[in-house]
């Protein structure tokens, strides 16, 4: 079987390999050339939970201001943070930090799982991929393209996650000892382009012959997930001041919880009910017609914001004013707000 399946499928990443800024393709690969770790280990934290087509840009800024892991471990955390806004998932970018600097001080990424595994801020999913794709070591790559793909081929219906360690367990029995690399990046693919989750491409999928649900006609139900809760809704209220010279009242989010560390506009907690909330400082206050809304993974938030344009001299009881504000470098929920603020006509843009 992980002979078989393991020739068909490199076959077909030799062919069909998708180009990314970070890969080694599989022809400059046999050559001889080797990925550069950092490349492989930034391009896998950002796209946890993140679409190759929205870490592009991201990856590019990143690489051009940051060449190297000893130039990002030198980057203070305000500037990560900021050319971070947008991808979400605040903490990786915060691990992401805390690796790169641990690994400044051991001068090098360490060319083992186990030994990825061990830095600060890399968990088994990061381990497990660099490992394998930057030093081709066999580590058994698993994220959600890869339990799909598993899913199917054993048409496995118990349902996830209970799934989870059973899947983990077949995807390391087809992990093979030569180009394990490849081999993660090559299921990784044909997840994402051909055993999608809808309407997987079964009449073209390289591997269809070893797909036992494909054979059974079921390969677009795998796969089975339990019932999730509802996501229950949230409620907050922010406040956006711009100040006559266009500075704007911004404030650094606590480390811990959620957008940890990110800029945000002054507000309150969020709740389960509207609440009140305490205005940063004395000016008048408008509300906008329409509140912003926003998905996070366990909650939908319902934001009011609350927009003033403020004298010079206006003294906040927190946050500070800060001049060149860029949106960009909020994280989407802010910069939503921030949007419906100068959309409202209240405020002036940036
Ligand atoms: N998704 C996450 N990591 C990937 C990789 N290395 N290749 C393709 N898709 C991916």
């Amino acid at each position: 079987m992980q002979d078989a399946f393991g020739a068909d499928l490199l076959g077909w990443y030799d062919r069909h390999a998708r180009a990314m800024p970070w890969r080694v393709g599989p022809a400059a690969r046999a050559a001889g050339v080797r990925p550069d770790p950092y490349r492989v280990w930034l391009s896998e934290v950002m796209l946890q939970q993140t679409t190759v087509a929205a870490v592009r840009g991201y990856f590019q800024r990143f690489t051009t201001r940051w060449p190297d892991v000893a130039a990002l471990a030198r980057a203070p955390d305000a500037e990560v943070m900021a050319e971070w806004a947008g991808l979400g998932y605040y903490a990786r970018a915060r691990n992401l930090l805390a690796c790169a600097r641990a690994v400044a001080d051991l001068g090098a990424f360490p060319d083992t799982e186990a030994g990825l595994r061990a830095l600060p801020g890399i968990g088994p999913y990061t381990a497990a991929a660099v490992a394998a794709i930057a030093f081709d070591r066999p580590a058994v790559v698993v994220d959600g393209n890869v339990e799909r793909v598993v899913s199917r081929v054993f048409a496995v219906e118990v349902p996830l996650p209970k799934a989870k360690p059973r899947l983990a367990e077949l995807a390391g029995g087809l992990t093979p000892v030569q180009r394990p690399g490849d081999h993660a990046q090559a299921m990784m693919d044909l997840g994402a382009t051909i055993c999608t989750p809808r309407n997987p491409a079964c009449a073209i999928c390289p591997v269809r012959p070893h797909c036992a649900a494909c054979a059974q006609g079921i390969a677009a139900t795998l796969p089975r997930k339990a019932a999730k809760p509802t996501k229950p809704t949230r409620h907050g209220t922010v406040f956006v001041a711009r100040r006559e010279d266009g500075a704007v009242l911004l404030e650094t989010r606590p480390a811990k919880g959620l957008l940890g560390g990110m800029q945000g506009w002054p507000g309150n907690d969020w709740a389960e009910a509207p609440a009140p909330a305490l205005p940063p400082l004395d000016a008048t206050w408008a509300a906008i017609n329409t509140p912003v809304t926003h998905t996070f993974t366990h909650f939908h938030l319902i934001l009011s914001v609350q927009v003033a344009q403020v004298p010079q001299d206006a003294a906040p009881m927190r946050g500070s004013f800060a001049a060149g504000f860029r949106p960009e470098t909020l994280p989407t929920v802010m910069r939503k707000a921030w949007e419906a603020a100068v959309d409202s006509g209240l405020i002036a843009g940036a």
